[in-house]
């Protein structure tokens, strides 16, 4: 075992983490490649991730794969990274089974187009019953879209008078986000140097504690995660208490 991993304190991991994996461009063009092999590089960056979250006892992780944003990008690499994803939930479909993980989805599901969509579906359908680690892919993904969406779900809800304007609280707010199923994320990994939160989960991380690193996503493996979960366990997590309150 890694020295880096020793000195994790299993007992004080974060329950939920979440990656914005940022420069995939920038590692294939340092390699004088197309931007589509950072992004095939970074789909294995999610696969090492992924195990190594499952095999501390992380019981959430969402990387944010594909942003409502994303859809301006030239259409080429559009359909390179749909194809990619297409293909790697074939790919990944026994080991999630194996390990007993289940993938999730959030976003506007519903641009994707069919032979993802219909891969996502069934990948999810069929690892339901994972109860180890619970893998959500953002996809179509924004954080403003996530409350819009909660907010007309709910004001729609209040119309057909089963809920009351005056009942609306945070936790009540929270169960109409798409993240309902999940606990909030208490650590934010964002890589490749850049210092923004780009419309991510913007409702959900109010307390979380933010990670930056410069090292370019597909270059983020085991030991990145674990010096970033250190990091987590450095920090004093007051939630507007004094430190003597706590
Ligand atoms: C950001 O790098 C990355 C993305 C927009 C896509 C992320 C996709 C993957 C890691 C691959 C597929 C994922 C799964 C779940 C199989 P960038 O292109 O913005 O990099 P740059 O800032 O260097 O240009």
């Amino acid at each position: 075992m890694s020295d880096l991993r020793k000195n994790i304190d299993t007992d004080r991991l974060p329950k939920h983490i979440a990656v914005i994996m940022d420069g995939n461009g920038r590692w294939a063009k340092k390699r004088g490649g197309i931007r589509l092999l950072g992004h095939r590089s970074g789909a294995k960056a999610v696969r090492e991730v992924t195990e190594a979250c499952a095999e501390l006892g992380v019981n959430y992780l969402t990387v944010f794969a594909f942003s409502s944003e994303n859809w301006k990008r030239p259409s080429k690499e559009v359909s390179g990274l749909m194809n990619l994803l297409a293909d790697s939930l074939q790919e990944e479909f026994s080991t999630l089974k194996d390990n007993g993980i289940r993938l999730n989805a959030i976003g506007e599901l519903d641009r994707l187009p069919e032979k993802v969509s219909t891969k996502l579906q069934n990948t999810i359908q069929n690892t339901s019953d994972g109860k180890r680690m619970c893998l959500t892919l953002a996809l179509s993904y924004s954080g403003q879209w996530d409350i819009i969406q909660a907010a007309k779900a709910f004001a729609n809800d209040v119309k057909q008078n089963n809920k009351a304007i005056e009942d609306l609280d945070i936790d009540m707010f929270k169960s109409y986000l798409s993240t309902k199923h999940m606990p909030d994320p208490e650590l934010i990994i964002r890589t490749s140097g850049e210092l923004r939160l780009s419309n991510y989960l913007l409702f959900q991380m109010a307390y979380a504690e933010l990670y930056f690193t410069e090292t370019l996503w597909p270059d983020f493996k085991k030991k990145e995660l674990y010096k970033a979960i250190l990091d987590y366990q450095s920090r004093e997590r007051r939630f507007g208490k004094t430190s003597e309150q706590l």
